[in-house]
């Protein structure tokens, strides 16, 4: 998801709603359902293209291999005068390569290690956050939660944690398809990759490095590999910062409009099993990353509708992840559902991050909750990114806890 020469621009003028407009970011669902009541769950386009709103549809597209990212322009981003592709945007045997040697740092028992300082990560936030009375748990929770969670799993040296978490932000805007950014908007992405190739560059040339940037910094050397580096280091950037932002932000929100799942939610403590399985239904109900795009690599079909070659077909997860067939009810919040969503996508390209992601959400919700957080002040506003789904701002009372 470069922010240039994707396939998947022009199918965004195509699309059967306006994804730019406000009421669009306050609630796509309703114009996701429009569509599946008038199109079913496969939308195609008026040019070919292919809209996938769909639970089963979705599953059979992100795990059959038919389906990729081919050959998409590979992006000169890193400085080293060689274009590499992120193995986000790129198909096996490269993509198997190329995830296997990060896999590493989110194995169980890294998580494990991780899980006891991302407790008191959130335990400190929260109650430096509820200090003054008010909050807003984006900007004082969610934010800085992520930030540092992130930036311990890819081993950022603290002088450039800064940077590299504004460089997340502009990232993340770069997910969208170039169509919808103003040119403004798309040059300060292009400054902020530079940047960013440039910041890697220096932090692996650190000998003592940690996590993720270690990892690579072992790897193959030459130009070539040395790019390869920078673009999956960066993936880990732009993936890993403002998604889980999205996740406590989009979630609490969730929480603080179904005061009766949040009762019922603290009352069980709040328990971190109860938070652990709460989170599961929050990705279910308004998951941060909306749209997972593909091309058809060869004909291929969706649950028996034929897909030429070179169809660009775009998965709406959270279109799937509130199909009727599936999910009884699925515009209500129940948290009493176990429910096998699509928010970290599926198949060979399936979040590296969701344990870690699970982890933050978890130990934010566990420290949020015993704090009584009643909504206040502005209402939220979102990401202007059409990809990534999170509230931008999210006030909140916070009590002090009970003794
Ligand atoms: C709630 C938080 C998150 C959500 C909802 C999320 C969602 C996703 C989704 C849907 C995909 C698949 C996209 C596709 O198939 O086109 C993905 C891939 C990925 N995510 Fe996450 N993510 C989250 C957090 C994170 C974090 C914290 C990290 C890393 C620190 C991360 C790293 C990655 C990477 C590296 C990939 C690419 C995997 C591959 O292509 O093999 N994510 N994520």
């Amino acid at each position: 998801m470069e922010a240039s020469d994707t396939f998947i621009d022009g199918l965004m003028g195509q699309l059967p709603f306006d994804i730019g407009t406000d009421e669009f970011l306050q609630n796509p669902y309703r114009h996701y359902e429009e569509v599946r009541r008038s199109s079913g769950p496969v939308h195609r386009t008026p040019s070919g293209d292919v809209v996938v709103l769909g639970y089963p549809e979705a599953k059979a597209v992100l795990s059959d291999p038919r389906f990729g990212h081919g050959a998409q322009t590979a992006q000169d981003a890193t400085g080293y005068g060689v274009p590499a592709r992120t193995f986000l945007l790129t198909d096996p045997p490269g993509h198997t390569r190329q995830r296997e040697r990060v896999r590493r740092a989110f194995t169980a028992r890294e998580m494990l290690s991780l899980r006891r300082r991302i407790g008191e990560t959130a335990a400190g936030l929260v109650a430096e956050a509820a200090r003054s009375g008010t909050a807003d748990v984006v900007a004082e929770v969610a934010r800085p939660l992520s930030a540092r969670v992130v930036a311990e799993v890819i081993g950022v040296p603290d002088d450039l944690r800064d940077r590299f978490a504004q460089a997340a932000a502009l990232l993340v805007r770069g997910m969208d398809p170039p169509a919808v950014l103003a040119p403004a908007t798309r040059e300060r992405i292009a400054r902020a990759r530079v940047w960013l190739a440039r910041d890697i560059g220096v932090a692996l040339r650190r000998p003592a490095g940690t996590g993720i940037l270690r990892a690579l910094a072992q790897g193959p050397d030459g130009r070539a590999a040395r790019a390869e580096t920078v673009a999956t280091c960066a993936q880990f950037v732009a993936a890993g910062y403002e998604t889980t932002v999205g996740l406590i932000g989009n979630g609490t929100h969730a929480l603080l409009r179904h005061p009766d799942q949040l009762a019922w939610l603290a009352a069980t403590g709040p328990s971190e099993q109860a938070c652990a399985a709460a989170v599961e239904e929050l990705l279910r109900f308004d998951p941060p990353i909306q749209m997972a795009p593909r091309c058809a690599l060869e004909d291929a079909d969706i649950a028996g509708t034929p897909v030429p070659r070179g169809t660009v077909v775009a998965v709406l997860l959270g279109a799937a992840n509130r199909d009727t067939r599936v999910f009884p009810d699925p515009h209500r919040l129940r948290l009493d559902r176990r429910p096998r969503h699509l928010a970290f996508g599926l198949g060979s390209h399936y979040c590296l991050g969701a344990a870690l992601a699970r982890l933050e959400a978890t130990a934010a919700l566990a420290h949020l909750l015993p704090r009584r957080p009643r909504p206040t002040g502005p209402p939220v506003s979102y990401s202007p990114s059409r990809v990534a789904r999170s509230v931008q701002n999210l006030h909140v009372r916070l009590h002090p806890l009970d003794t």
